[in-house]
C-alpha cells in the first residue's frame, strides 16, 4: 500500500514558495503577512494557531496572532476585522473556528475582505469557488488535491465518495473532485448504509469527524483512502483519524495516515494562499 505522505508533499510545496516570497520581499520591501484572529481559550485551537504562525515564519513570511478573550463581544470582533481589512501590512486574515457560541461565524464570513480571505471560506470566496472560478480555495480540500497530484493519482472518471458535508471540508471537497472530472457521491451522518457507498468507491475522502469510523471492510480492495479526521484523545493520547489505517495495509492501493497525511497539507495550503493573496495585492 502506498502511504500518501503529507509531510513529503508539504516540504516540496513549501520549498517552492521560498523564491516567490523572496521576490515579493524584493518588490515590496516587506514579507507577506498573515494575521490569525482567535477568540477564547480553547487549547487545541491555540496550538493550531501557533503552528500556523511558526510555519509562516519558517518560510520567511510574517504572522501575528490577534487573541481576543472569550468574553469578547461581536462588536469587538467586528471592529478588529474591519481594522485588519484596511491595514496595508496585512495580506491575509484567518479567523480560527470554532468561535465561542455567543459569536456569529456568519458575521465573520460576511465581513472579512475577500481580497484577504486566507482560507477561502467567506461567502464571497465560496461563491467564486462553487461557480468554478476559484482564486483562494479552502485549505483542506485543496491540500488533498495537491497530495493526489503529487502521487499522480488522476481522479478523472473515478467513482469517488466524500463522507461529510461541512463547508470547510466535505462540500468543497466534493466540488473539487467534480471539477477534476470524478463522479462524486456525498455521504453524511444521515446516510443509510454508508458502507454500501464507500465499498463501491475507487477513492474515498473521509471527513466524518468520528474516530476510527471506517476500516478495511468499508472499502473495496485497491481503493484509495484519504483520512481527514483528527481526534486528539485517542488511545495513549495519540492523534486518531476517522479511518483504521492499520487495517488497510495489504488491502488498499493507497491511504493517508493520521498524523502526517492531510494535516500538514492544510497549513501548507494556507501558506500558499497567503503568498497568493500578497502577490495579488502587490500587483494592484
Ligand atoms: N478550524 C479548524 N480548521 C479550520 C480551518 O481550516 N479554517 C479555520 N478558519 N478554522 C479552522
Amino acid at each position: 500500500m502506498l502511504v500518501l505522505d503529507g509531510k513529503v508533499v508539504s516540504k516540496e510545496v513549501r520549498e517552492s514558495l521560498v523564491p516567490r516570497i523572496q521576490a515579493f520581499k524584493e518588490k515590496s520591501g516587506r514579507a507577506p503577512h498573515l494575521t490569525v484572529v482567535i477568540v477564547g481559550e480553547d487549547k487545541a485551537s491555540h496550538v493550531y494557531v501557533r503552528n500556523k504562525k511558526t510555519a509562516c515564519e519558517a518560510l520567511g513570511m510574517t504572522s501575528t496572532i490577534h487573541a481576543l478573550p472569550a468574553s469578547a463581544t461581536q462588536d469587538e470582533l467586528n471592529e478588529v476585522l474591519q481594522r485588519l481589512n484596511v491595514d496595508n501590512h496585512v495580506d491575509a486574515i484567518l479567523v480560527q473556528f470554532p468561535l465561542p457560541s455567543h459569536l456569529s461565524s456568519d458575521e465573520v464570513l460576511k465581513l472579512v475582505s475577500p481580497a484577504k480571505d486566507a482560507d477561502g471560506l467567506t461567502y464571497n470566496s465560496l461563491g467564486y469557488f462553487f461557480a468554478g472560478r476559484p482564486f483562494v480555495s479552502p485549505c483542506t480540500p485543496a491540500g488533498i488535491m495537491t497530495i493526489l497530484k503529487h502521487y499522480k493519482i488522476n481522479v478523472e472518471g473515478m467513482r469517488t465518495v466524500v463522507v461529510g458535508r461541512s463547508n470547510i471540508v466535505g462540500k468543497p471537497m466534493a466540488h473539487m473532485l467534480m471539477e477534476a472530472n470524478a463522479t462524486v457521491t456525498l455521504c453524511h451522518s444521515k446516510t443509510k448504509n454508508l458502507s454500501e457507498y464507500t465499498r463501491q468507491a475507487d477513492l474515498v475522502v473521509v471527513a466524518a469527524g468520528r474516530p476510527h469510523l471506517l476500516g478495511k471492510e468499508d472499502f473495496k480492495q485497491g481503493a484509495i483512502v484519504i483520512d481527514v479526521g483528527m481526534h486528539g484523545s485517542g488511545q495513549g493520547g495519540k492523534l486518531m483519524g476517522d479511518v483504521r489505517f492499520e487495517e488497510l495495509k495489504g488491502w488498499a492501493q493507497a491511504a493517508s495516515p493520521v498524523p502526517g497525511g492531510v494535516g500538514p497539507m492544510t497549513i501548507t495550503t494556507l501558506l500558499q494562499n497567503t503568498c497568493l493573496l500578497a502577490e495579488k495585492r502587490l500587483g494592484k
